[in-house]
């Protein structure tokens, strides 16, 4: 895979790009990841790529000329175009799904009061990722990189991967690690077992039970099986005694 990012600010990514799982995922030839200074394709001297805006308000406009050089430039058969912009579709584990199974994607980080709208012809998704407003789409485009890079097949390990929150819909059960006891404080006798049934069915009701108590609003999204829905129940009951 492929993620080209278009800024004005590409020392932003120096840390990301360089460290830990982006960095092994680059150096295993599973991703490559790329910046582009919008400002080498501005039409205009001194590499100028913003102005004011027509009508007249506040602020400097990014230019359409140096977006639409530098997708022309990128833009293959199997690209994806995606703007980070506030006024997109927000950002969640299905759609880090759905773009890690993309070759190639251009990611176009906003500056200043944003972009000219005619950019919006060549973009095939806008993506918000959250509700309030950055100063740029830097790091936006960092977070959906980075949550897109570690679903790419090899980048990290596949249990792991899919047994993490989010990527099954439910968030993952409570873990623990050495030691056993600290401070009156035990790890659940299951866990140490080593009744590998017994601990998966334990770690399935934990993991409905965190969902159930901190994320309530994402079990209406689910198709839950018979036994989940019995786990639930189960959890409910035990809630109200
Ligand atoms: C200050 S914002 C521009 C906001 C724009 N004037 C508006 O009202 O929609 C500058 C840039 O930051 C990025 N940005 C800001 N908030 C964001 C968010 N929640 N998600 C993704 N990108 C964001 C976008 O690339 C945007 O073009």
């Amino acid at each position: 895979m492929i993620i080209d990012i278009v800024t004005i600010f590409p020392e932003f990514f120096d840390a990301f790009i360089n460290t830990s799982i982006m960095k092994r995922a680059q150096a295993q030839g599973l991703v490559k990841i790329n910046c582009h200074q919008l400002r080498d394709y501005s039409v205009r001297k001194n590499n100028y790529i913003d102005d004011t805006p027509y009508g007249g308000g506040s602020g400097m406009l990014m230019q359409f000329p140096p977006f639409y050089k530098v997708i022309n430039q990128l833009r293959t058969p199997d690209t994806k175009v995606i703007l980070l912009s506030p006024q997109g579709q927000m950002f969640n584990q299905e759609k880090a799904i759905n773009f890690s199974k993309i070759k190639h994607l251009i990611l176009l980080c906003g500056h200043y009061e944003g972009i000219d709208a005619r950019v919006l012809e060549f973009v095939d998704e806008e993506i918000s990722i959250g509700n309030y407003v950055l100063t740029g789409g830097e790091i936006p485009a960092m977070i959906l990189s980075d949550a897109i890079v570690r679903l790419v097949p090899g980048v990290i390990d596949e249990l792991s991967r899919e047994t993490d929150s989010l990527q099954n819909g439910w968030l993952k059960y409570p873990q623990y690690t050495k030691p056993d006891s600290y401070e009156g404080r035990q790890v659940p006798e299951i866990l140490k077992s080593g009744h590998h049934k017994n601990i998966e069915d334990w770690r399935q009701k934990e993991s409905i039970k965190a969902t159930y108590e901190k994320r309530p609003d994402l079990i209406k999204d689910l198709k839950l099986s018979k036994k989940e829905e019995t786990i639930l129940a189960e959890i409910k009951a035990e809630k109200n005694k």
